[in-house]
């Protein structure tokens, strides 16, 4: 395979990227390493790429009309996985532009490079447990209601599902849209909420919860993500009368109350954290919680990692890379 990844210095990019490469696959990276957080540490994730003979790295904004037919080849690509996109809920309210360029714009011009990519076989990208909106209950199913999303981020993430759907439709291209919940592990996001509670219980520094008490999430780690993206793209995934385009949720199916997050921070820190307890901000959610049976079924998805494992590697890769 010859995989064209975008985002592929980004948290999950990069993971990606090294999982196809260790299978032996060729990687074309492309991303425009933008300041959101650190790209200090994006260059950093790319360092552990290079020494691959099979990756090639290009930066570019995809927003750009034609910025990814200039660097990359069309006809040589047999998969895309685009995984770039504005992600955070919280950003969007700050800046509500980034996520209509990325995510909206960014994505078309993906679907517009893959119109024309002749080789290619199937076409994933990232979605997120965000397009269910605020609700209870679960677990939530691809086929529930989505037309209520409570952030733009969410709004425009769903605005891709759309884009998506119409070219598949329109240009017969094997797609699949893949809803991630709440990706967390080794070089991971910096605006995230176990990033910044390992960040600050380190540094002795209080933490604040945002309506901890009613707040969960499926918490998804990292390798158990690409593991599935590495298992779509090697399946001929069987499609439902005829179609070409696919929506999986790629989560955990194990939701965790935020304070099970808080605790299993605290017990891999050897630390206890000073709480500041504050009411819900706009664009969140009160839980997520994946069925995975779709993707199950279709590539064999299957999730393995807990967070009473999964944090505890991740405190120990930040420690390493911060030295604290
Ligand atoms: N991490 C999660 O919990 C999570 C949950 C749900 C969905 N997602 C989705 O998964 C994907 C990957 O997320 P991540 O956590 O790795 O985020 P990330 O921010 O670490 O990675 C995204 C990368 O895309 C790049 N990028 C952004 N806009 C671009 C543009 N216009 N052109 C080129 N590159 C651009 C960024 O520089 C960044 O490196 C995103 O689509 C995100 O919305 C992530």
């Amino acid at each position: 395979m010859t995989v064209l990844v975008t985002g592929a210095a980004g948290f999950i990019g990069a993971h990606l990227s090294r999982r196809l490469l260790d299978d032996g696959h060729r990687v074309i990276g492309v991303d425009s390493l933008n300041d959101y957080y650190d790209p200090a540490i994006k260059r950093a994730r790319l360092d552990t790429l290079a020494g691959f003979e099979g990756f090639r790295f290009s930066q570019l904004d995809l927003a750009e009309t034609g910025a990814l037919e200039a660097a990359v080849d069309k006809h040589t690509i047999t998969h895309i996985v685009h995984l770039a996109a504005q992600a955070g809920v919280r950003y969007s309210l700050e800046n509500p532009r980034a996520y209509a360029q990325s995510n909206l714009i960014g994505h078309l011009n993906v679907l517009e490079f893959a119109r024309g990519a002749k080789a290619l076989k199937h076409l994933a990208y990232a979605s997120s447990s965000s397009v269910y909106g605020d609700r209870s209950g679960g677990p939530f199913k691809e086929t529930d209601e989505t037309r209520k999303p409570v952030s733009l981020y969410a709004a425009t993430k769903l605005g891709g599902e759309m884009l998506s759907e119409s070219y598949a439709r329109l240009y017969d291209i094997s797609m699949s849209g893949l809803r991630f919940f709440t990706v967390y592990g080794a070089w991971g996001r910096p605006d995230m909420a176990y990033w910044i509670f390992t960040e600050k219980i380190l540094r002795g520094d209080p933490i604040t919860l945002f309506s901890a008490g009613e707040m969960s999430r499926d918490f998804t780690y990292v390798d158990d993500i690409t593991d599935g993206i590495a298992k779509l793209l090697a399946t001929d995934v069987p499609r439902n009368d005829g179609r070409a385009h696919e929506i999986y949720n790629l989560g955990n199916n194990t939701p965790n109350a935020l304070m099970d997050l808080v605790g299993a921070v605290e017990l891999a820190c050897g630390r206890e954290a000073e709480k500041i307890f504050e009411e819900r901000q706009a664009g969140d959610v009160s839980r997520t919680f994946a069925d995975i049976s779709a993707a199950k079924a279709a590539f064999g998805y299957d999730p393995k990692t807990k967070i009473e494992q999964g944090i505890p590697e991740f405190v120990r890769w930040y420690r390493e890379f911060y030295k604290v």
